[in-house]
């Protein structure tokens, strides 16, 4: 017999149910290999987990934001790898727990903006966007020179990372407390930006 696809068509609930073994099947193809492939899990050679102070950097660029004007995530076009550098590879993002790719770039993409800039110039730039690019829109965020760590949960981060596969050793949690302690936030949001994109330039 014929399959009369009106049938399908005409009943929501059937048609309901094929869409979703029809996605599942999609997805499963799409997704399950990838869970398999080695460079979409495995770290990118030279990749170093983040240090104390990068790591609460990296915890003060997502409390202030950041990620909602700033991608770090470069596509493999022309007009970005021109601009940029190398695109962004799964394996760089191995330890990164939640990933900061972002999806708006009201500014330009930070991927690999580690090392392009001076730690001077980073200070000036969050301090008064406006004194080093003069047409910019960027907020200034002269607060974190002001606060200072005092590392009261960074060995305890540190613990949930390694839990999560990050390669910390007992000696770097150990030292946690000691590194971040006293330091301005602001020294450690430049500590975190000039960490970036250091494993593949
Ligand atoms: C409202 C949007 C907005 C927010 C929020 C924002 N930025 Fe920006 N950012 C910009 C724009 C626009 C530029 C380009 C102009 C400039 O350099 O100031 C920029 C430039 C930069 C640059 C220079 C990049 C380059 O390659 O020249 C860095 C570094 C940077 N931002 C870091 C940060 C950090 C760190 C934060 C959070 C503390 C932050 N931004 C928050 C909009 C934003």
């Amino acid at each position: 017999m014929k399959f009369n696809h009106e049938i399908v068509e005409k009943n929501i609930g059937l048609l309901g149910i094929f869409t979703v073994i029809a996605i599942s099947i999609g997805g499963l193809v799409q997704i399950t290999p990838l869970l398999f492939q080695k460079d979409t899990t495995e770290p990118v050679d030279g990749l170093r987990p983040y240090t104390a102070l990068e790591l609460e950097g990296r915890d003060i660029y997502i409390r202030e934001g950041c990620v909602g004007c700033h991608s770090q995530m470069i596509r493999p076009l022309r007009a970005e790898t021109e601009r940029y550098g190398h695109y962004s590879v799964a394996g760089e993002s191995v330890w990164d727990h939640p990933f900061l790719w972002g999806s708006k770039r009201t500014g330009p993409d930070l991927a690999r903006v580690g090392g392009r800039y001076s730690d001077k110039w980073h200070e000036v730039h969050l301090l008064d966007p406006r004194a080093v690019v003069p047409q910019s829109n960027m907020p200034a965020f002269p607060w974190l020179a002001d606060n200072v760590l005092d590392g009261a949960l960074t060995a305890k981060k540190m613990e949930v990372f390694r839990g999560f596969g990050v390669p910390y050793t007992q000696e770097e949690i150990d030292n946690a407390k000691k590194a971040v302690e006293g330091k301005t936030e602001m020294e450690a949001i430049i500590a975190y930006l000039q960490s970036l994109g250091h494993a593949l330039k």
